[in-house]
């Protein structure tokens, strides 16, 4: 979808279809709407007071102007009240509006900013909110886009500003949401695509492609080097396949490490996820695609951070691994001891993730960071006890967590705090090591001991471990979240990321 800024009366828009707004309760609607209202003879006064056109978030209503604007069709969305309306309000009536105009097959749209009059939102924000919301319910999965020309694809969302003055603003704003929502359409790609293509191998292909496109310093390491620095609990999953795997440690302002903040993200890659020799069931295995949704998104937020210039050092660590079953491959009972030096045991196979991650999270102690902060599909046990409505988040920070859920207050990306109480050790304690990656033989506290066993793997620094498994790959479609890969928590992190001074 090309989107640009116009200066100009909406009324005069040569476009299909023109989106105007309204909010709950008014009944006399004013500026672009009222315009509009006022070209129609009253029509749109005339819907409201009937009751069929509602104000309510996310409404719309489609009307025709019968030769009386160049457009041939209006449509209006609703803002909802207008003491609730915020940034994500104006995300989801974008988001509503621009999957209206594609159902009305529209091709060129013009629109107003959402929020930007009455609505009091500043320029900048009323633009960055229209391009994301319009930008990731428009996202179609790379499998859908190359499948011929869809005659119903919004081409061209013009947006028309009225006032002359606010043009620079709202196309910073622009600017700022296009790079958020294709850094996050970039992580959506990655996780959608299939595994037979999207190997660790190309996943770090990928992100060196990406890299240089962005300026990020990136470094790859290879098998031999994990070796050396003794990743051997990270090597015990990727041994079981046929495709080598990959470090990725990308930079944002590597030289000014000294100067700026640290802070490391670091994402769960498991490009397949079988289960290995714990072997997971046919059913919704297909799906285990996306079990590298956390190193996409870190790869994407640094994408955004490099593109936005964010005033901070950001590094960004993706393990990527296959988790297969082969002649070499790990099997319960087996002990490895990691770069810390600590020791763990397998009980189950298909308890990968923590276990590519504790290397991982060993690793970004390296970096002195001001925090780390890692995102992974790292269990089902998440998505029983949260459904698909936030996260799991796991910390004993009280900065990082505050930052955190004003982050996901901002974006919509809900955060929900988990225990981690230290009794939980208990369930993890290993006869043979110094823990054990699965609880046994009981399942009590899923979530729980998973961030248990990685806290064991960090070093004295400020962490916090997010479960993304639930909210990764959307079953039932919301507005900004088209059923498929979601970059849940791209958007959430790039937010705490550009508030962190
Ligand atoms: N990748 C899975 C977690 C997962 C499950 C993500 C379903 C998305 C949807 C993870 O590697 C896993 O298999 N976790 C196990 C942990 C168990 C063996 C302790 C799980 O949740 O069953
Ligand atoms: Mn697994
Ligand atoms: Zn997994």
């Amino acid at each position: 979808m090309h989107i640009e800024v116009k200066s100009g009366n909406i009324l005069e828009a040569e476009a299909d279809l023109l989106i105007v707004n309204l909010f709950e309760g008014v009944t006399r609607p004013g500026g672009a709407t009222g315009a509009v209202d006022s070209a129609l003879d009253g029509h749109i006064r005339q819907l409201i007071a009937l009751g069929d056109c509602s104000g309510k978030l996310g409404d719309t209503t489609l009307l025709y102007t019968l030769g009386k604007l160049p457009a041939p069709r209006v449509l209006v969305v609703g803002l909802g009240e207008a003491s609730e309306f915020d940034g994500l309000r104006a995300r989801v009536a974008a988001a509503k509006a621009i999957r209206a105009a594609k159902q009305a097959k529209a091709r060129r749209v013009a629109t107003i900013a959402h929020g930007a009059g009455i609505g009091g939102m500043h320029p900048i924000e009323a633009g960055q909110a229209l391009v994301e919301g319009s930008l990731l319910e428009s996202y179609e999965m790379p499998a859908a886009r190359s499948g011929g020309e869809d005659s119903s694809r919004v081409e061209t969302l013009t947006l028309v500003e009225f006032n002359g003055d606010n043009i620079p603003l709202l196309e910073a704003g622009v600017q700022v949401g296009r790079i958020i929502a294709e850094s996050a359409m970039f992580a959506r790609d990655l996780a959608a695509t299939p595994s037979n293509i999207a190997t660790p191998t190309y996943v770090a292909n990928e992100a060196a492609a990406m890299a240089e496109e962005t300026g990020l310093d990136i470094r790859i390491m290879e098998w031999d080097e994990m070796e050396a620095l003794g990743m051997n609990i990270l090597l015990a999953v990727a041994k079981g396949s046929d495709e080598p795997p990959k470090f990725v440690i990308l930079e944002h302002n590597q030289a000014r490490a000294e100067e700026l903040p640290t802070i490391v993200l670091v994402g769960k890659g498991v490009t397949f996820d079988t289960g290995g020799y714990s072997l997971k069931r046919t059913e919704g295995m297909w799906k285990m695609k996306y079990d590298m949704s956390g190193a996409a998104n870190v790869l994407g937020i640094l994408r955004a951070a490099a593109l936005l210039d964010l005033p901070l050092h950001v590094v960004g660590l993706t393990p990527l691994v296959e988790n297969m079953i082969n002649g070499h491959a790990q099997k319960p009972g087996d002990v490895y001891k990691g770069m810390t030096g600590k020791t763990m045991e397998v009980i189950s196979t298909d308890a990968e993730g923590r276990m590519i991650l504790a290397d991982a999270l060993a690793y970004a102690g390296r970096f002195n960071p001001d925090a780390v902060i890692d995102q992974a599909t790292l269990t089902g046990a998440i998505s029983v006890a949260l459904g698909e409505q936030a996260a799991g988040l796991f910390t004993e920070e009280e900065g990082v967590k505050a930052r955190l859920l004003a982050a996901a207050e901002a974006t919509g990306e809900r955060l929900w705090p988990m225990p981690m109480y230290d009794e939980y050790n208990e369930y993890i304690k290993s006869d043979f090591a110094d823990v054990k990656n699965s609880t046994s033989p009981d399942r009590f506290a899923g979530v729980s001991t998973s961030a248990k066993f990685l806290q064991h793997f960090t070093e004295d620094y400020p962490w916090a471990h997010l479960d993304i498994a639930n909210m990764s790959w959307t079953n039932k479609a919301r507005p900004m979240y088209p059923k498929g890969a979601a970059a849940f928590g791209v958007r959430l992190l790039v937010q705490m990321l550009r508030d962190w001074q």
